[in-house]
């Protein structure tokens, strides 16, 4: 009966939080010591009932809690989470699924199994690649990049599950030079240094130029060796693609895997009008994105998609005879991931693509995209305010520049203005570094941002700004 009691608690507790997410103050108030002093105390020396634990956790956390779900946080690129998505993920927890292995939850590999069938359509990745359900990007980069050492080292008849990379045929790794850290940090987990990776040249975009790419993969005395050629849909301060057709082209002649890093920018396959930016993505050996971000499923959410499911199964499967399997089918998720026990992530991402269907995630990519332009477009009506990205998809780069100023006073009226607006807590969004130059980032991800949160925040962050420049 009390667990009983924690639960309903719980859905008062999350129906309340929900209903309250777009009034509250979008960052906390609250100190780290306050926080401390609310959370913190000596274990409890004997048990206490689920109801006034949870009751206490709520109290004591809600706080320190950042309205990251809500509809005016923009900062990173964060997702909400969908009414279905958020009431599957509540069933997940009740049902406690290891969605490791089928004989573990046949239900949980029948749902990644679906889930997978979708989201191969709908991100324009060929049905006949593998699929993996992992925490996010991060480990899909991983995921795919392992998939890639592992084929490219075995077509130069190398077994580097079995003999590891010590005397392995050197395996060259080039990236965009507006590369994500977290394709770096997959390539540091599987032995490939940071000064072994070569960068090519980009545009003022973040584009990988082609041309470089080209100079990379015909020099080198390794020239038509193993070789891996990461590109990128989706930057994450400018939101652009890489020119897929050419560098899929380029690379493929020099018979390069190619990776494509899409933690948000693959969802833009999805969209009628917008999937033009992926043209030639379709056609490259591996895929890494997240469900956390664009599709708005809670957090932890990511998804890899390799076109040579044997490399992707030799890459990450192991196997003990205690860890029953069913055969070939049904669908082992072990054989896919990088982990063996885990949360039955597939109920999630099922429930939020069967809540939308193919025209409500097509919807929701655009709405983000056009609010990102709406955003953009009030913010650049202000003298002192420059856009430094093209509007591609869904995010807005923003600099302050007060008239006649030089780059250093720039630098210091954008972090200024950025301070401003995030202690307004009408809105969040976060800094960063573009070329040279300090920016704010905006990304409008959020399934349940209107017209009026985005016209909201861009008053408070014009607000920002002329207090900036007085
Ligand atoms: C292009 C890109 N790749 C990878 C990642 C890492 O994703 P995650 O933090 O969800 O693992 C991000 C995160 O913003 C990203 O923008």
């Amino acid at each position: 009966m009390a667990d009983e009691d924690a639960l309903d608690r719980a859905l008062a507790i999350a129906r309340a939080y929900i209903a309250s997410r777009g009034d509250r103050p979008v960052w906390p108030t609250t100190t780290l010591d306050q926080l401390r002093a609310a959370l913190g105390g000596p274990l409890p020396a004997s048990p206490i009932d689920s109801t006034t634990v949870i009751d206490a956790l709520a109290r004591a956390a809600e706080p320190g809690l950042v309205e990251t779900s809500g509809p005016r946080y923009f900062g990173f690129v964060t997702g909400g989470a969908l009414p279905a998505a958020v009431a599957a993920e509540w069933l997940t927890a009740a049902w406690d699924q290891n969605a490791g292995l089928f004989v573990m939850s046949p239900a949980g590999a029948v749902v990644e199994e679906v889930a997978g069938v979708w989201l191969r359509d709908l991100l324009g990745v060929p049905a006949s690649s593998s699929v993996g359900f992992v925490t996010g990007c991060h480990m899909a980069n991983f995921t795919a990049l392992a998939a890639a050492r592992h084929e490219m080292l075995r077509r130069a008849g190398w077994d580097v599950e079995a003999d590891g990379l010590q005397g392995a045929p050197s395996l060259r790794v080039i990236v965009g030079d507006e590369v994500h850290v977290s394709v770096m940090a997959a390539l540091r987990y599987l032995g490939i240094g940071m000064s072994q990776v070569e960068r090519v040249d980009v545009d003022g975009q973040g584009r990988m130029q082609p041309e470089a790419l080209a100079t990379a993969l015909s020099s080198g005395l390794a020239s038509g060796g193993p070789t891996i050629v990461c590109a990128q849909a989706g930057n994450v301060n400018t939101g652009a693609f890489d020119p897929f057709e050419t560098i899929v082209d380029l690379a493929h002649v020099h018979e390069a895997w190619v990776h494509v890093d899409g933690a948000f920018g693959l969802w833009a396959a999805a969209s009628p009008t917008l999937k033009h930016h992926l043209a030639g993505a379709e056609r490259a050996d591996s895929w890494a994105t997240d469900a956390h971000k664009w599709l708005n499923v809670p957090y932890d959410s990511g998804l890899v998609f390799v076109a040579h499911p044997a490399a992707h199964r030799a890459a990450m499967s192991f196997s003990a005879a205690y860890l029953m399997r069913s055969g070939d089918q049904p669908r082992e998720a072990m054989d896919w991931t990088p982990e063996s026990s885990r949360r039955a992530r597939g109920f999630a991402i099922y429930a939020a693509l069967r809540s939308l269907g193919r025209s409500g995630v097509a919807e929701m990519i655009e709405r983000c995209c056009r609010l990102a332009r709406r955003f953009a477009d009030r913010l650049r009506a202000e003298p002192s305010i420059r856009i430094l990205n093209d509007v591609v998809i869904n995010q807005v780069l923003v600099r302050v520049e007060p008239p006649g100023s030089d780059a250093g006073a720039a630098d210091a009226a954008t972090r200024d203005a950025l301070k401003r607006v995030q202690d307004e807590r009408v809105c969040w969004l976060g800094g960063t570094r573009w070329h040279g130059m300090d920016a704010m980032r905006i990304s409008v991800s959020n399934w349940s941002t209107t017209d009026e949160d985005v016209d909201r925040s861009a008053d408070s962050l014009i607000r920002a700004v002329r207090e900036s420049v007085l």
